[in-house]
């Protein structure tokens, strides 16, 4: 046993070098806010477009920089790309009143209503949409169609939305913590390769489809989501997850489904011989769809000292960073 402690202690501090290697540099000033940007779309801001206030942020910036969205709906695709550098907020006033939108759909990577590619990057009271596909009545009309693209180190969302129907939420690679949102979709709508805690987060089933799509690739692969404490829901019916690589890693704990999830559970997808390198796990879930006994049969079943190493501290909060951004 005591081997056993010191191996997962050598583990977790080579996995801690590797982020200092490979992870985000840090902001100046941690955790004070240079300045903030308001925009309105009823003018007496800064600006009357999020896209207008991203531009006027300088390339390569490093010091906290906040952008205050007034109420609204703000039909605009953004991307923040890698040379923005890094260290910006954004912050709506609430959810349901604060949107930003698009309905573009030509394919995964080119449909991104709000592309994230820095490092560092808080937002909060603000809903990610793609429209297109939500309204469809049939297949025909819809297709890949991501509202929130979060690929860096380093992303928090509080109280977000994310709205959509098919690839909703591209988590695509990073750590990244979501705390108290609200995600809607159907098919694949919360997929790819980011080493994810969602908590206290609220999921929308709204068609047939799957939850999620994670795309763990190797042992060495310190990918995952993992969702704590949140509320699955809807009106269509879902499996939590399919693999959509060989070690796809997704595990649901302390959480409550409703009968919109499948009594299967989970989908291996095209991972046909991969059944037990996935890891499709739930621990202590609660609720008519929470039931286990007719799930696919390679599901893990972890013990608290597994579940203990997917807590947001162990998973991806090692070096503190999410208490040290600004709020
Ligand atoms: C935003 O507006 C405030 C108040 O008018 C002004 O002091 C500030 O310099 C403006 N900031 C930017 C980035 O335009
Ligand atoms: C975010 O919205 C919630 C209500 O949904 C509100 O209680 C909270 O104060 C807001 N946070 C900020 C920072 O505005
Ligand atoms: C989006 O990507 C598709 C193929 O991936 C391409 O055919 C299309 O021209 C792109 N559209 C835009 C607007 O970049
Ligand atoms: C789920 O999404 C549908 C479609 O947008 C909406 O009508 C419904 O109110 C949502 N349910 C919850 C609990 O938010
Ligand atoms: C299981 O979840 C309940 C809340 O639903 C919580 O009170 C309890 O501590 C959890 N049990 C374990 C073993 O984690």
């Amino acid at each position: 046993m005591k081997l056993e402690l010191l191996l997962i202690a050598l583990c977790f501090s080579f996995l801690n070098v590797r982020f200092l290697l490979s992870g985000a540099t840090d902001c100046q000033n941690t955790s004070t806010i240079a300045y903030t940007i308001t925009v309105s779309q009823s003018g007496g801001a800064n600006f009357t477009t999020i896209t207008n206030a991203l531009n006027s942020i300088p390339s390569d910036n490093n010091q906290w920089i906040k952008i205050l969205v007034n109420p609204g709906t703000y039909k605009e695709q953004i991307a923040i790309q890698k040379d923005k550098g890094g260290c910006i907020i954004l912050e709506g006033n609430d959810r349901t009143t604060t949107i930003i939108t698009f309905d573009n759909h030509f394919s995964t990577s080119n449909s991104t209503t709000f592309a994230v590619d820095i490092d560092n990057f808080v937002a909060r009271n603000i809903t990610f949409k793609n429209s297109y596909g939500i309204e469809a009545l049939d297949d025909t009309k819809r297709a890949q169609a991501v509202a929130l693209r979060s690929y860096g180190d380093k992303h928090a969302f509080y109280s977000c939305g994310f709205v959509g129907y098919q690839d909703t939420l591209w988590d695509y690679q990073g750590r990244h913590y979501f705390k108290s949102c609200y995600i809607e979709g159907a098919v694949d709508f919360i997929f790819g390769n980011g080493q994810s805690v969602y908590k206290h987060c609220s999921i929308n089933v709204t068609g047939g489809g799957y939850i999620t799509a994670q795309s763990r690739s190797s042992t060495n692969d310190n990918s995952g989501f993992v969702f704590r404490k949140c509320h699955v829901s809807g009106t269509g019916h879902a499996d939590l997850g399919r693999a959509y690589d060989a070690f796809a890693r997704v595990i649901f704990i302390d959480s409550e489904f409703s009968k919109v999830v499948n009594p299967e559970g989970w989908f291996i997808w095209h991972q046909n011989g991969h059944e037990s390198d996935v890891t499709f796990a739930e621990f202590n879930c609660t609720g008519p769809g929470s039931d286990t006994s007719k799930r696919v049969p390679w599901i893990k079943k972890l013990d608290h000292f597994t579940v203990k190493q997917y807590d947001t501290h162990a998973f991806i909060n090692q070096d503190g960073w999410i208490s040290k951004q600004p709020l």
